[in-house]
């Protein structure tokens, strides 16, 4: 299995470098998945949990007639996620708080959908985070993913491996494989979709047994 080593203090100090720059750069070129699932997690209704909610860029997006929590690692993060729903009066967000993924401090089955973009990748145990998801969604409730996920072969699987030896720095892990994300217990993948044309993200969209 491929390890994935970012550890919570290259978290910390990768998203404090991130934070002030992070919606005109990373930011910019990921709002396609932002916009799907949001559009999806509309449809369902109810009550949202983002995780790893980052700066907020999704928030806008959910429907005003949702309630919306987000958590995140990173004070930095946040901190500007906080900004964005005072400036636009983001009333549908019930609270932004700091929480690692990995512990989740919330009962089991209390969210219908529970969203993680960019963040998969990214955590020290993708799979503990995974089983997270999981058990704070409700049976029946969905699970929606939105990430980069490493290709097997091309031009782009070799650029990949090159960039994996900077994970921790950059915050961002380039050779994240999909089958890590999946055979969750419970859970079964629904959905896959390309969101780019160079295939660059994708979209999986997971539901948890009734
Ligand atoms: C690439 S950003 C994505 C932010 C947002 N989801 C988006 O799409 O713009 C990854 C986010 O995951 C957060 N993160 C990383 N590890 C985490 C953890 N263990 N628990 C909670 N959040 C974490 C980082 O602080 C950062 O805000």
């Amino acid at each position: 299995m491929t390890g994935v080593r970012v550890k919570p203090e290259a978290i910390t100090s990768s998203y404090r470098r991130w934070a002030p720059v992070y919606d005109l750069t990373f930011g910019r070129i990921t709002h396609a998945g932002r916009r799907h699932a949001t559009k999806v997690a509309n449809d369902a209704g109810g009550h949202v949990l983002e995780v790893g909610v980052g700066t907020g860029l999704a928030l806008p997006y959910y429907g005003s007639e949702l309630r919306v929590t987000g958590i995140d690692f990173s004070q930095d993060m946040l901190e500007r996620a906080r900004t964005k729903i005072a400036e636009e009066n983001l009333s549908h967000v019930a609270e932004l708080r700091q929480m690692d993924a990995r512990a989740l401090d919330f009962p089991d089955g209390c969210f219908d959908t529970v969203v993680a973009m960019h963040l998969i990748s990214v955590v020290p145990d993708p799979e503990q985070v995974m089983a997270e998801m999981a058990r704070v969604c409700k049976p029946g409730g969905q699970i929606l993913l939105v990430n980069h996920f490493a290709r097997d072969e091309g031009w782009l699987a070799w650029f990949e491996r090159k960039f994996a030896p900077f994970a921790d720095y950059l915050g961002w892990h380039s050779n994240f494989p999909k089958d890590r994300v999946l055979g969750v217990q419970d859970l079964q993948l629904v959905e896959e979709k390309p969101l780019t044309s160079l295939g660059l993200f994708t979209f999986l969209r997971m539901e948890k047994a009734a």
